[in-house]
């Protein structure tokens, strides 16, 4: 089954206009917008739609905290549609909308959508970094870092559920073709689908059956200093850092998280490794010693001494 990702997830929030204006700082565009909500997207067309918690267009509120409602993926071709329908009528109930969105319910009463992928095909530079020795990674004069950086989101990268069983969460995913890339032990695994090499899509971690719900989502950045950049400007705009600037372990990707109106975290995230089945699957102990290799934190702009003042 060739689902690639996330295509864009639905959340059901008291607090609209904040969300909306969250998500334009963090630097996506806002795509629609009517009374009940907004989309919002990165460069490829992944993105975000924020509607109002009573919404009768919504899926089912779970029993929890959560405000996440939906997580609609972007599957290759209608082969997949139809593969994915037949796995899942085998034991549940599968609806293709009137958006041509096929929608389920895990096992976990997280609600799923597939669709093929609305992703638009970009052709966009990677950050890049001189070495020595190395060739050189862009032309002569081309600058590494700049004010003028965009630094914006460019696609869907994952989404994080907390979830009660991790076992027979898993369980379900394997059934879409998922695999696992690594795994946390007593926590979960990093699951990635068929359709792209990410390290990973989908990270499930253990918690008490109350705090069932999304984690965080996260976006790619085009390299660690666009992390660093889109972050910065994020903080001076007022919103509260998290978790991050940093590397982890598991995946190699620099990341950024920050507090949200939406009741999750949101993160940036940069070059995180790429795997193809012939990778075999870590198994490492949870903790902080194995989630970064590194952790900064943020301080506000500085400069060593300078000149005396002038009379
Ligand atoms: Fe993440």
């Amino acid at each position: 089954m060739n689902i690639i990702g996330p295509d864009y997830l639905v959340f059901g929030v008291d607090n609209v206009d904040d969300c909306v204006q969250y998500l334009i700082d963090y630097g996506l565009k806002l795509r629609e917008q009517d009374q009940s909500g907004a989309f919002l997207e990165a460069l490829d067309g992944t993105g975000v739609l924020v509607r109002v918690r009573h919404d009768p267009r919504l899926p089912a509120a779970m029993e929890t905290a959560n405000t996440l409602r939906e997580t609609v993926y972007g599957v290759a071709d209608e082969d997949t549609l139809q593969a994915i329908e037949a796995e899942l009528r085998k034991d549940r109930e599968v609806i293709r909308g009137e958006d041509g969105v096929l929608r389920a319910v895990d096992d976990m009463g997280f609600a799923l959508g597939f669709q093929i992928t609305q992703r638009r095909a970009l052709e966009l530079a990677g950050e890049t970094s001189q070495a020595p020795y190395a060739a050189p990674a862009r032309p002569i004069n081309a600058l590494g870092a700049s004010n003028d950086i965009a630094a914006l989101p460019r696609s869907l990268s994952h989404v994080v559920y907390f979830v009660p069983d991790q076992a027979k969460a898993e369980a379900f995913y394997l059934r879409l073709g998922f695999v696992c890339t690594d795994r946390f032990v007593d926590t979960g695994p990093f699951l990635r689908p068929a359709g792209t090499l990410d390290h990973h899509t989908l990270f499930l971690i253990q918690t008490p059956p109350f705090m069932k719900g999304i984690e965080h989502f996260t976006f790619h950045m085009g390299g660690p200093t666009e992390v660093m950049i889109a972050g910065t400007r994020f903080v001076e705009k007022g919103y509260e850092s998290f978790w991050g600037p940093g590397r982890h372990q598991l995946g190699s990707n620099w990341f950024w998280y920050f507090n949200s109106p939406m009741g999750c975290h949101v993160e940036y995230d940069a070059d995180m490794d790429q795997h193809d089945d012939s990778w075999s699957a870590r198994v490492a102990a949870p903790g902080a010693d194995n989630s970064q290799y590194f952790l900064f934190h943020h301080q506000q702009k500085w400069a060593p001494g300078g000149p005396p003042p002038k009379h």
